[in-house]
């Protein structure tokens, strides 16, 4: 499956000193440690397993599951019996054992330039210490579930933090989300608690979260689900900055004093009033291996979000060892992930992957377009950033703007560069190494999902020759497979669905709440197998290039969204009758939202309508979601049986007049109606 000696040809070989200290040197390495990772995964791991403290060592095999629908329930355990704690792991043991205390854990760069502060690894386990007595005192307890809806604040990973210290498991909603999806999310993981933010700035943008927070609060209610304790982190309205021991974020330049804060007395409180009295010291709570650590939503092709469960050692292990190895990290690197904690990329690898190898890391609060598109080069710079990963969609963009802005930078601290969330095109993959790496950083190109915990496809920096736009091969441990449509595995170069065949540490155990959505997203279709939902092809070198979503899943800027829900908010307009949503190519987000809509009978389609209807889809989902077309659609394509034909769909919104065989389609003549109604610019 892999190849037995490196590609040769149309391939691009890293170069440079790295190399030789690199902890995968080689091609050839790659390919011992990984059949040692797959026969062995017990010997394999033990190198990761011994850095870490066990309360607890475990006493049953390192791996035990069943990834088969039909022989009975679907479970993945990995070092059963162990006991640990991933706080402890991340930040104790970094401090007292490793002697890193005054290594800096965070460079944090806020969305106004000058806006900074550094926290040491000593001063983040303080904070967390004190917010975990904090949650105690409000009597959080192991096992419950604790809802984070934060800007990018140091805060957050605190917050994250205490929860994993005394057991509790966080559901983090990225603060993008609208009050609705929030109340969806904490009612879904029945959460005691919500964390949050008075405001915060995207750019020029003001977002006061305290008040969608609020309104969330207030639907969860409505709906029989109270949630009597907020937590807000004064981060834009802070008077008496300096003053509040325990506060650690910066006075934010564009501090915004008149930032108007909802306050509900019996329901809300400060955190820095509450950090002021807590205690910095706090014993963490010993957990079972697979004790639960955290939920994550991911869109689900229902409409229903999926709450993704994640369980303590073997995620531990698997962003630890993905971090150290994908990124080569060593211990002289500044490490830079653009991400959102609030997706699965920044749980793995803002904070647990980078913090389990004591890295030093920058927190960006901002955009890379604020205040001018330089800005990403000057934070490099600004921290000699070593390591740095980010979205295709990001690099789009500022492709758009040519390399003058990159070239204002040095960036020679530069060594190694990643991507994340979607396809990357040879173009987009070729500007970010000539120009921003200039042809002296590998790309690693890191294929995996939130259900996967960490990267599952993807080079090795100095190991992997590069094929630009390809994921290349797996990652320890993982065994991947295409199939046909009839599941049968495809051997050699071939296209089909991507599966896996075996459990790595990191991989999801459950839905949260939802075992049965479990097995028939990821298990039933293939008995035996993990069904990723995406297409991938295999080359003739073995390569492997993913080809993109094959379920009714869209990849917006690199966020998943499912077209059921899109289409479910837009059919909530009582002038909307029915909704159909595909995706349409983007230059730089990769797919946009071309929605469908026909109306109910003697309603007509106007510009007002249109603007309610992209408010609605923000109010219900969130500003990522809203739709780039809208087409007054009388009719939609329908097959006898009255099944939309989407894939006829697609190819009216990218204007493709080549529709393949249309014979099951009920009334042809509305195709002619949909083509010339299109829309050819977004609304
Ligand atoms: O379609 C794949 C795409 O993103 C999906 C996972 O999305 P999410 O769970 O939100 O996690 C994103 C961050 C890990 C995948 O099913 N995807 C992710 N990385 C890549 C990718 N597609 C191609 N190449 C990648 N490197």
């Amino acid at each position: 499956m892999i190849p037995d000696k490196a590609p040769g040809e149309d391939v691009l070989h890293a170069s440079g000193d790295f190399k030789k200290e690199a902890h995968v040197p080689s091609f050839e390495k790659y390919k011992e440690l990984y059949v040692k990772s797959v026969e062995s995964p017990e010997e394999f791991w033990a190198d990761f397993v011994k850095d870490f403290f066990w309360k607890k060592k475990h006493n049953g095999k390192f791996l035990d599951y069943n990834f088969d629908v039909t022989k009975g329930e679907i479970y993945v355990k990995c070092m059963e019996g162990a006991s640990t704690n991933i706080c402890y792991n991340v930040l104790d043991r970094n401090v007292n054992d490793r002697k890193l205390g005054d290594r800096v854990a965070f460079y944090w760069e806020g969305n106004e330039p000058g806006d900074e502060k550094t926290v040491s690894y000593r001063e983040l386990l303080q904070q967390v210490c004190k917010f975990a007595n904090v949650l105690k005192s409000q009597g959080v307890k192991k096992g419950d579930r604790v809802s984070i809806y934060m800007p990018m604040v140091v805060e957050l990973v605190v917050a994250m933090l205490a929860c994993a210290r005394i057991g509790a498991v966080h559901s983090i909603v990225f603060a993008g989300f609208s009050a609705e999806s929030l109340c969806e999310r904490i009612m879904d993981s029945r959460c005691c608690l919500l964390i949050t933010a008075d405001g915060f700035y995207r750019g020029d943008k003001l977002i006061n979260l305290k008040l969608i927070a609020d309104e969330a609060l207030q639907k969860c209610r409505e709906k029989s689900f109270p949630v009597e304790k907020c937590i807000m982190l004064k981060h834009l309205t802070k008077e008496d900055e300096g003053t509040t021991p325990g506060s650690l974020s910066p006075p934010a330049k564009r501090a915004c004093p008149d930032l108007q804060v909802p306050w509900n007395s019996e329901v809300d409180m400060c955190w820095h009033s509450l950090m002021y009295d807590a205690l910095d010291e706090c014993e963490p709570v010993w957990c079972d291996s697979e004790d639960p650590l955290f939920i994550l939503y991911t869109s689900g092709s229902t409409g229903k979000p999926k709450g993704v469960l994640h369980t303590v050692s073997g995620y531990m292990l698997y962003t630890a060892a993905t971090f150290k190895l994908v990124f080569d990290y060593h211990p002289d690197d500044v490490y830079w992930c653009t991400a959102d904690i609030g997706w699965i990329t920044g749980h793995s690898y803002i904070t647990y992957g980078p913090l389990a190898n004591g890295a030093t890391s920058v927190l960006f609060e901002g955009l890379p377009t604020y205040p001018d598109v330089s800005r990403m080069w000057e934070i490099v710079d600004k921290y000699q950033v070593s390591k740095f990963y980010t979205a295709p969609t990001a690099i789009r963009l500022l492709m758009k703007y040519g390399s003058e802005p990159v070239h204002k930078y040095k960036r020679d601290s530069l060594k190694i560069l990643g991507t994340v969330g979607e396809p990357i095109n040879p173009e987009a993959w070729h500007w970010y190494y000539n120009v921003v790496g200039e042809k002296r950083c590998p790309v690693v190109d890191t294929f995996w999902q939130t259900e996967t915990g960490g990267h599952v496809l993807t080079p090795l920096p100095a190991a992997t020759p590069m094929k630009p736009g390809s994921a290349t091969f797996p990652f320890f441990g993982v065994v991947p497979a295409i199939l046909n449509e009839s599941g049968e595995e495809l051997e050699g170069p071939s296209e089909g669905y991507l599966v896996f065949k075996q459990p790595w540490p990191g991989v999801m155990r459950t839905v949260y709440g939802n075992q049965q959505r479990f097995e028939t997203t990821y298990f039933k279709k293939f008995p035996g197998y993990y069904v990723t939902g995406d297409g991938c092809r295999r080359d003739k070198d073995g390569y492997y290039w993913i080809t993109g979503r094959i379920d009714d899943m869209l990849n917006v800027s690199g966020h998943l969204l499912s077209t059921a829900e899109v289409e479910s908010a837009l059919v909530e307009h009582e002038s909307v009758a029915e909704a159909a949503v595909v995706g349409r190519p983007h230059p730089v987000k990769g797919e946009s939202l071309y929605c469908f809509v026909s109306l109910s009978d003697g309603i007509s389609y106007n510009q007002k309508l249109e603007a309610e209807l992209k408010k609605l889809v923000r109010e219900k989902i969130g500003a990522i979601a809203t739709p780039d077309y809208i087409q007054n659609a009388p009719s939609l394509p329908k097959t006898r049986s009255g099944k939309i034909m989407r894939r006829i769909l697609r190819k009216i919104a990218s204007n493709e007049r080549d529709l393949g065989d249309v014979s099951t389609l009920a009334d042809s003549s509305v195709i002619d109606q949909l083509f010339e109604n299109r829309c050819s610019t977004a609304v």
